[in-house]
């Protein structure tokens, strides 16, 4: 592995750009979930037809998807930084699975998305937004975690994330 001391360039601009994607999905979604509802009863609606909102939904979606098998190639290939000294095992392992946990959600958001959407599925319409209950405070747990490490812990955890530091 090139460098386990320190995220890349891409993985941090990976992260960021999946991030903010994430947000926004979370954020845009009404006019998907209206679009979805005609679909459901049969009532088209045409490529066409169909809101703005509602079509950022689904590129940005399948975006996160393509930019998600990106990440997890050059994480298998290059590995991450293992966890800052000092910090306690027991955080470091609740990381590991958070992270894990995280990548599963990227992946399983856009394919339930995918499969309700092109299959008018009303199970992967479920699946998806059940998806978003467990997501959104696992983000939240996620981004308090690196806050914490940043001010209390003042490790460099949320600075490698940041920006690329070879040590
Ligand atoms: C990480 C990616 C995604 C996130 C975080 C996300 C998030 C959301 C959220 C929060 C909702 C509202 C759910 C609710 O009614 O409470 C929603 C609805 C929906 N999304 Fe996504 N979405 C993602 C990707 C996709 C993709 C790729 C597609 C399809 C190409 C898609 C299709 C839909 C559909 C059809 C609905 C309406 C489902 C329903 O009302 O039951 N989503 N999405
Ligand atoms: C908005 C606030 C966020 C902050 C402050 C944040 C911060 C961080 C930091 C500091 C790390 C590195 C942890 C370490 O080196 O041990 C990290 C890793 C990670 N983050 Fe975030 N993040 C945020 C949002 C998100 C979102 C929205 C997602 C996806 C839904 C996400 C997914 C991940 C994943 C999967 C990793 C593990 C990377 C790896 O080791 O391969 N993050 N995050």
């Amino acid at each position: 592995m090139a460098d386990p001391n320190a995220y890349s360039r891409l993985q941090i601009g990976l992260h960021w750009t999946i991030a903010l994607l994430v947000v926004l999905q979370l954020s845009i979604n009404a006019g998907v979930r209206d679009a979805f509802g005609d679909r459901l009863e049969g009532l088209g609606p045409g490529l066409a037809a169909l809101a703005a909102g509602t079509i950022f939904h689904l590129v940005s979606g399948m975006t996160i998807l393509a930019l998600t098998l990106l990440r997890l190639v050059v994480r298998l290939r290059r590995g991450a930084p293992e966890a800052e000294e000092g910090v306690p095992p027991v955080i470091a392992l609740m990381a590991v699975f958070a992270h894990a946990a995280l990548y599963g959600f990227l992946l399983f958001m856009p394919v339930t998305g995918l499969i309700a959407w092109f299959f008018a599925s009303e199970f992967f319409g479920t699946l998806h937004e059940i998806g978003r209950f467990l997501l959104v405070p696992l983000i939240a747990a996620h981004a308090l975690a690196a806050l914490v490490e940043h001010f209390v812990l003042r490790n460099d955890t949320l600075r490698r994330m940041l920006r690329y530091t070879a040590r």
